[in-house]
């Protein structure tokens, strides 16, 4: 008997909804070897898949942003899962005060705040934003350089969560080598370390694609606000209340004493989030597991991973890149 068909996940699809002209672009970039895909792509300074450029250029040319517009922001793996369900809650409490019914309980807090690129504008499609609510929520892992120009014109918000690069390295690890293919097995931490050192992972070099927005964070505070993982684990109400109020709708004396930000942050703990239905056993449309998006969500998880070369290794390249910037880990 002939074995069966067994349909590829998208994330690892080369060529699929690749228009001419991305084709063409790609033929011309620099390319190296992938975490996940084949090939990573550099564009405009930044490595991407092929599936991933395409959906930038789509969205370069057709997202038309609306000025009240807040856009979340993450280098993958930086806590992006944890950002969008703290930010849809903030935005919605008053439609889902009561918690038996609020949306986070059946849906991944990526179908409720979606990629701009990589599922809104994937495949070259134009999607009608119509029924978005204002303020329109959308995320994207986009490199300040590659914003849709409409979105700069119109000076919309941007929050920006950062993460230790050294823990975005070992969950984007982690991440990855589950997604990664059996055929192919996993990446060695030396291969992978070697690749993150380059630069070369989904959307890196890490460190410039944080760079970009602590300096936007410092030049325009008050459309750029740069939230950091590790602030958000240690004083998890003041951050939550920092991002409510840069978002507009912040908490008030009444709010805080029904304990409305002890309730947003309860939802949407690892803990919370990771034990739901939804979280465990669900799928992105694009094939990745929910559970996936979870794994111990914790900070400094990477002194069990690295060895003191490597350790090392991160030193410098930190040092060297975060010089004079003002930005530390
Ligand atoms: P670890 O792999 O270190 O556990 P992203 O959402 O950007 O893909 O990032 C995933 C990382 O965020 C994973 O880190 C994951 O466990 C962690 N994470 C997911 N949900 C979280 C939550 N509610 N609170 C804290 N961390 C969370």
């Amino acid at each position: 008997m002939p074995s069966p068909q067994i349909t590829p996940p998208k994330y690892l699809s080369q060529e699929e909804g690749l228009t001419q002209e991305c084709k063409t672009l790609l033929s011309s970039l620099p390319r190296d070897k992938g975490w996940v895909a084949n090939h990573l792509f550099q564009y405009q300074g930044f490595w991407h898949t092929a599936r991933q450029l395409q959906g930038v250029l789509t969205c370069q040319q057709h997202f038309q942003a609306n000025p009240d517009d807040l856009l979340l922001i993450t280098t993958p793996k930086s806590g992006t899962t944890w950002l969008k369900a703290i930010a849809f809650a903030i935005v919605n409490r008053k439609l889902y005060s009561s918690s038996d019914d609020h949306p986070l309980l059946k849906a991944n807090p990526h179908e409720l705040v979606p990629f701009l690129e990589l599922n809104l504008y994937i495949e070259n499609k134009i999607p009608d934003l119509t029924s978005f609510a204002s303020p329109r929520l959308f995320s994207t892992h986009l490199p300040y350089v590659s914003f849709p120009e409409s979105v700069k014109q119109l000076g919309c918000k941007m929050v920006f969560l950062c993460r230790d690069p050294r823990d975005v390295f070992i969950s984007a690890w982690h991440f990855t080598n589950k997604l990664r293919p059996q055929a192919i097995g996993t990446q060695s931490l030396e291969e992978a370390f070697d690749s993150f050192c380059r630069g070369v992972i989904n959307y890196g070099p890490a460190l410039d694609h944080i760079l970009e927005y602590w300096k936007q964070s410092l030049e325009r505070p008050e459309k750029v606000l740069f939230l950091k993982f590790e602030e958000m684990k240690a004083q998890p109400s003041v951050q939550l209340k920092r991002l409510a109020e840069f978002f507009g709708c912040p908490i008030s004396e009444e709010e805080e004493k029904e304990g409305v930000v002890e309730t947003i942050l309860k939802l949407c703990s690892f803990d919370h989030l990771s034990n739901l239905d939804v979280n465990k056993t669900g799928k992105m449309a694009t094939g990745e597991e929910h559970s996936a998006f979870f794994r111990r969500g914790e900070v400094g998880d990477w002194v069990n991973h690295l060895t003191p070369e490597m350790i090392e290794k991160f030193k410098q390249i930190i040092e060297e890149k975060l010089h004079g910037s003002g930005l530390k880990f």
